[in-house]
This record gives C-alpha cells, structure tokens and sequence, in this order.
C-alpha cells in the first residue's frame, strides 16, 4: 500500500504495518527552536513541542471539556457525512494527517469497511499514539488493511504521492493552527501529493462569538491551560530550564479582526529562561506574553475559496448549525502545475483550468465576507451591485468558453448586448444570490467538462480552448474583481478585508524623492502585436516619435498634493481647465474623494489604522470603510482627471500623454525594445509593484525600488493608475477584436486614458501596454498622478 524510501523503518505489530522515517529531529532542535521564538518579538514558541507524552494526554482531554465543543460538532458531522463522503469520495485508501488516537476516525472507518476490505493509512509523528492507534483499529476492524507512518507531515507528503486513490483526511480544524500564509502552504503541499480524482476531507472551526470561542480554549477544569503550562514544564524536563510554573498564566484571546484565537503564556512576575545547552538567558518581563499557539477561525466561503484556488473542487461539504464545518474536496488539476502558476503566461502552455480555478478563487475570496445585502444592494449609481458583476461574469464565461466563442473563429460570434447589461445594470432584477453562486458553478463545470474532454475516438483531435479566449475570460474576471473593489471603497459603512490580503505593514526603506528622469528625444515601439494576452486597444504595435521630455520618478503622494491644497488648490481659477473648474463648482470637492477633515475622531480611532505622528492632521481618509491615516508618503489616490490636471499646472508640469508613459515605462533604449513590464520580461512578483490585491492600498513612494524602468521610474504599475493626457482611441492601424464593445464604442473625445494599474489589479492585466479609460470626472477609480516636465 505505502511504499516508503528503503531507509525508513519497518516496525510491524500484530496484523498491522509502521513505516518510521529514520530522520529524527536532534535533541538541539527543541532548544533552538525556543531561542529562536523568544528573540523573536512578538515572543512566542513553536506549538509543536506542546505535544509531548504528557501533552498528548492533556489534549486528548481538552477534546472532551464541556466548553471544547469542536470535538463533538466534528464528530456529529462524521456521524451523518460519513456515507455521503463515502459515496462521494469512492474507494480510496483513507490517509489521516495528525491521526493522534484515531477516535475521531472511527466514523469514517464505519463507513469504509461498510461495503468490504478498505485500507487506512494514519499518520502521526508520535510513535507510541501512532502504534497504539494501529492496534486498537486492528482488532475493531478486522477487514481494515493498515500502514500508519511515523513522520511528520513534510516528510510524509512525498510518500503519500505514492498512494492513489486516497481521500486524505485533515480533521480537527488542525488547519487552523498553521496561520493564514501557511493554510495556503499546507495545501498546496496537500495538492501536490494528490492525483487527479483524489480527495481532501478537513474538518474547521467556524467564526463565532469571542465569549464561545474563548470558553473553549480556556475551560473552568483548567486543562487547557494545563497543557499551556506543560509547555513550560517540558522545558524545565527536557532542557535543564527552571521556569517557575505558578508564575505561567494561561491566556486565551480571539482576535475579531484577525478571525483566531490566540494562545498565550502569561508571566505573572519577571522569570528567567536560562537554556544550558545554548548557554542563553533570556528575560521575561512580569505581565509580558508570549503566543504559544493560533487557532484560526474559517469562513466557509473562504475556505473553499483557498482550497479552490489550488486546483480542487468542493465535492461535498456540511456546516452543520455553523459550530462546525466539514468540506469535501475532489484534486482536479494536474499537481505539477500547482505552486508554479506564473502571473501571465501563455495559456495554451498552462492548464486552462488552473488559469481560470485561480481567478475564480479570488472572486469568491473577495465576496466571502460580504452578506447577500451587500451583495445584492447598489450603493452608487457609478457602480453595479455586486452580484451583477458575479452574474455576468458567469455569463460572460458561457458566452466565450460554451457558445459561438469557443467552437467558431470568434470573429464572426454575435455579442448579446443583454449577456452585458452595461446600460442596464439598474433595472435588472438581480436572482437570489444563491442561484448566481450556482449558475457560476454550473458554467464552471461544463467549461471543465468541456476542456478536460478526452478525444473520444483514436486520432481524434483535442476540441482546442483557444488561447485567447482563455485569456479573455480569465481577465475579464480580473477586471471584474477590480470593479467590485471600487464599488466596495465606496462603501463607507462596511469595514471591507477579505481574508488574503496581507495586513502588513508598508515594505520599508521606501525613501520618497521629488525627482524627475529625462527621457530622451527619438523613437519607441509603442503597443504590442500579441495575439493571446493582449486586447484590440493595445495592437498593433507601432512607431512613435516623441521629444525630449521629464516624467516625475514616482507618483504625486499625500504630502504633495496637500501642499497643493493648502496653496488653495481648490479655489485658484487659474489652475483648473474650463471643464475642470465647472466639475468643481458641481461637485464642490474639496479633497480627493473618501478625504475627511480633521484628524481620525477620537470614537473611531480604535478601528481607525494610524501611522503615527507623521501623518497629518488636517484630514485623514475612509479606506474600504476604515478612518485611516494618510500616509504622507503614499501616492495620492481617488483623484479624477481634472483635480489630477489642476495639480500638474499647480506644481508646474503637466500631465504625461499616453505615449510618453508608456515609453517612460516600457522602452529599453539599451536593448532598443519594449519590455513587456517596467522592470523587465519577468513575471510580476510582490517586490516589484503593488499589484495584485496583495494591499488594498497604495503602499509609500520609493517602495519598489526593484519595479524600476529602464528609465528610473517606479512605481509606474502597481499602486495607482495615473491619468493620461490623452482621449482613448485606436491606434493606427486598429482593428476591432473580438467585438466592437470591447473597445471601439468607447473611442473618441469622451474618455481619458489611465496606465498602469493600481493595487487592486491583477498581476495578468498589468502589462505596460495594458489601457484603462474612464471619463474625467470619475474618482472611484484607484486613480493618482504622475507629472511630466520639460526637458
Ligand atoms: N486544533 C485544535 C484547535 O485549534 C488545537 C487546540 C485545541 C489547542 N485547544 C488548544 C492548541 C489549546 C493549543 C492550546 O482547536
């Protein structure tokens, strides 16, 4: 059943098997590990060592506190799924990841052995748990063939790649003490070990109450803070330490924002660590806590939407009364794309499908935290609501990968104008949401269907998914995804941060400068002829003849434009254009949109995000519903065309026209050529511009040193888009592909052209030749400016 490298071990019992990986972690590493958690600030130990003999043992009873109510939900859902899941998940071999005592399982087991000989496959790195497990499941289950491993995870993953079919079982909401960037991590490293047709069962926790979640992982017996405290114990057992024991209080706090349960050892006075082996003495402060373990709380949504992304399919899933949840997921990807799934890329070389689950994923990790109110209600006339955009992007899907699209040569597919109800949106009755979610399942699956098909006749070609419209589909989401954020930063009221957006801080070493980079006199190539990922406005590729000229090194910032408004900006009539000043005089802005005067009030400054005494006091922002600090030296954003051009007039420039921005970010004078991004041809990567959605804001000028163009400039992708000076219109030599809507309607003296893309834009749609278009006195757009100069 499991073959393991020949150097694992071979420990059988009575009627079972144990294959034991021979790399055993050093005695060093438990005090290594702790020395390196107690440099680290926040301190905090690696949860791990907390499962030693004695813990193990306090553990199994924490799973049986009145207050733990995970155990007996999860159990309650094996109980009634254990059938279903098996019907669904076929005969595979059952693994279990951290199978402990293997209790848990018996409900899975019941319905393995129902229908004959099946085989189990725990695995734990506890040796005497595993051994004990395999024998106690040997007598109870005698048609049951059983292989446990003694390894950890890591280690036995590659092993387990062996093993197909499998459902492989991650229960006890075990997921949830990995952390958010480790869930993702964890995952991938289940996909990889999963063939096609596998399955992936994991049992989590649900978000709730903080007075529930916070009984459960403190219960009145105290045996869950005994098991903290065991810790502590271990170390003085195993490490020579002489931690006084009374003086370790057990804390256990939900974090609302962050969604887990953190667990903490709290020194009720000052102790000391001394680590003979390491010959280090480490501190601990009275009242300091150090965090001994995360316990991360799932939204169904967006578990899902994770487990996805990564080349699955929720096959199955039960949350029961909300406590608890059980997800089913069949693998359908092939694993050796997983992890390797490049920003952009040609997709006749990609899996399709992976292109298209990784956009989808996003959608619906955007949306998971959202209500069907939120969803369903329009809350600007600018934007639709949002499950318009979930609707028609399934539409959109089934109108280029199900219809004429996909089985013509596109040029001649009729575009239902009601299939894109862009003139429509208000007076569309909008279907429960519910029904939307399914219909985008429905067009999801009979496009996997559809591109997965075998030929079913020797000799029979592939029907091809034609590459670009792959990559048509797959960026019409992505704008999608970009629109919906818009329409959610006009939300004022909702505090809006799904789940994968990084909460970090701004990178640091950004050093804003003022500066501006000479560009040359001479010819570029501007545009591109690509034929896959590029749309009809950026073809063809052509010369164009430009004179010298100076582009600011990066984009205005807060600090800027609000000397801009203190020099009265806003009233001075000879700063603005004639259009410009009447859009004033309507709309009586004084700031950029989303700006509040005045400093963040004192009753909002607890969800308020502040950066300290640098940030100005005159006025701070609403950030996807949050008072939030500007950042002085992050690029201004929500600025229409005409605020952006009265700003260049005032600081003595001018707005750059198209051609001059993208020659600024795209040409190579060295090389002669374009470059398909700023800083080169390679893919996107989170140290080269703020794309992404990785930040739902801009992050500090100077920031992305590493994004820079041939010509110094940063910051040109990413963060903000920038007006331009120029109207959208075809190049010479346009021709209309694959519909007229796409962009030609829209050609004219109507709409300004914007470059770059900005933080909520997806890395496969920031190309430097990528066009973005809007009307001059839109600012829900993650829109700022970047100035041209004479020469
Ligand atoms: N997987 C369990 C959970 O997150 C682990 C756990 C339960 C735990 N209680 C604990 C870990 C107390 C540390 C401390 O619920």
């Amino acid at each position: 059943m499991v073959a393991p490298p020949a150097a694992w071990k071979r420990a059988s019992g009575a009627g079972f098997v144990v294959h034991v990986d021979p790399v055993q972690e050093s005695p060093l590493a438990f005090a290594l590990s702790v020395a390196a958690g107690l440099d680290g600030r926040p301190r905090r130990l690696d949860a791990r060592f907390l499962y030693d003999a004695v813990g193990s043992d306090l553990f199994d009873r924490i799973t049986v506190q009145p207050e733990y109510y995970l155990t007996r939900a999860e159990d309650q859902l094996l109980a009634s799924g254990a059938r279903p899941i098996r019907a669904c998940a076929g005969f595979g071999t059952l693994v279990e990841l951290g199978s402990g005592t293997s209790t848990k399982t018996r409900r899975l087991l019941d319905a393995w052995c129902a229908a004959g000989p099946a085989a189990y496959v725990p695995v734990d790195v506890d040796l005497q748990f595993l051994t004990q497990a395999c024998a106690t499941l040997r007598a109870d289950y005698p048609m049951l063939a059983i292989e446990g491993l003694g390894a950890s995870y890591d280690r036995a993953m590659p092993v387990l790649a062996d093993v197909s079919p499998k459902t492989l079982a991650f229960l006890g909401s075990s997921l949830g003490n990995l952390g958010w960037r480790a869930h993702t991590e964890f995952c991938a490293s289940v996909a990889g070990a999963l063939a096609p047709g596998d399955h992936f069962l994991i049992g989590v926790d649900l978000v709730k109450d903080a007075a529930r979640l916070e009984a459960a992982y403190d219960d009145a017996a105290g045996v869950t803070a005994a098991f903290t405290r065991n810790l502590f114990a271990r170390m003085n057992r195993e490490l020579g330490t002489d931690i006084p024991l009374d003086a370790v209080r057990h804390v256990a706090y939900y974090d609302v924002e962050r969604e887990r349960v953190e667990i903490f050892a709290e020194a009720l006075r000052p102790w000391e660590i001394h680590l003979p082996a390491l010959d280090r003495t480490f501190r601990v402060a009275r009242g300091e806590r150090i965090l001994t373990e995360v316990s991360h709380k799932f939204r169904p949504e967006a578990l899902v939407a994770l487990v996805e992304r990564l080349g699955f399919r929720r096959v199955w899933s039960d949350v029961g009364d909300g406590t608890f949840g059980l997800f089913l997921f069949r693998r359908i990807a092939t694993p050796a794309l997983v992890g390797r799934l490049p920003a952009q890329g040609d997709p006749a070389l990609l899996a399709p499908l992976a292109l298209l689950g990784e956009m989808r994923a996003r959608t619906l990790e955007l949306v998971a935290p959202l209500g069907e109110a939120d969803l369903r209600q329009q809350h600007s006339r600018l934007m639709s609501p949002l499950l318009w955009d979930l609707g028609h992007i399934a539409e959109f899907e089934e109108q280029w990968l199900l219809r004429d699209g996909a089985s013509g040569d596109g040029e001649g597919a009729l575009y239902d104008p009601l299939a894109t109800p862009r003139a429509r949106r208000d007076v569309l009755a909008l279907p429960p949401t519910a029904a939307v979610r399914r219909r985008m399942r429905e067009v999801r699956h009979a496009v996997e269907e559809k591109l997965a098909a075998r030929p079913c006749a020797p000799g029979m070609p592939l029907a091809p998914a034609p590459p670009h419209l792959i990559s048509l589909v797959v960026q019409h989401e992505a704008q999608h995804q970009e629109t919906m954020l818009q329409a959610l930063a006009l939300r004022v009221d909702l505090p809006y941060r799904p789940a994968f957006v990084t909460a970090s801080p701004a990178p640091t070493g950004a050093r804003p400068c003022t500066d501006s980079v000479l560009i040359p006199a001479g010819p570029f190539l501007m545009g591109t002829n690509d034929r896959t990922w590029a749309y009809d406005n950026e073809r063809p590729a052509h010369e164009v003849q430009l004179a010298a000229f100076r582009l600011d090194r990066e984009p205005v910032t807060n600090r800027a434009y609000l000397a801009f408004m203190r020099d009265g900006g806003y009233r001075r009539r000879e700063l603005w254009s004639d259009e410009g000043w009447r859009w004033l005089q309507e709309s009586e802005a004084q700031a950029p949109q989303h700006w509040r005067p005045g400093p963040i009030a004192p009753a909002e400054r607890s969800r308020g995000i502040s950066y300290g005494a640098t940030a100005p006091a005159e006025w701070h922002a609403v950030v996807f519903g949050r008072p939030t600090a500007l950042h002085p030296d992050a690029p201004v954003v929500h600025v229409c065309w005409y605020e952006a051009d009265a700003y260049a007039r005032w600081s003595g420039g001018r707005l750059p026209t198209e051609a001059e921005w993208e020659k600024a970010a795209a040409w190579d004078p060295a090389r002669g050529a374009a470059r398909r991004h700023p800083w080169g041809d390679d893919p996107w990567s989170p140290g080269r511009a703020n794309l992404d959605q990785q930040h739902l804001e801009p992050m500090p000028a100077g920031a992305f040193a590493a994004g820079a163009s041939a010509y110094g400039c940063q910051q040109m992708v990413g963060d903000v888009w920038e007006w331009t000076d120029t109207w959208f219109n075809g190049y010479p030599g346009y021709e209309s592909f694959p519909y007229k809507e796409y962009s030609e309607i829209f050609f004219g003296q109507t709409y300004r052209v914007l470059r770059g893309g900005s933080f909520a834009t997806r890395a496969s749609v920031a190309r430097a030749t990528f066009r973005n278009w809007d009307y001059p006195q839109r600012r829900q757009i993650f829109a700022g400016i970047r100035c041209a100069r004479p020469a």
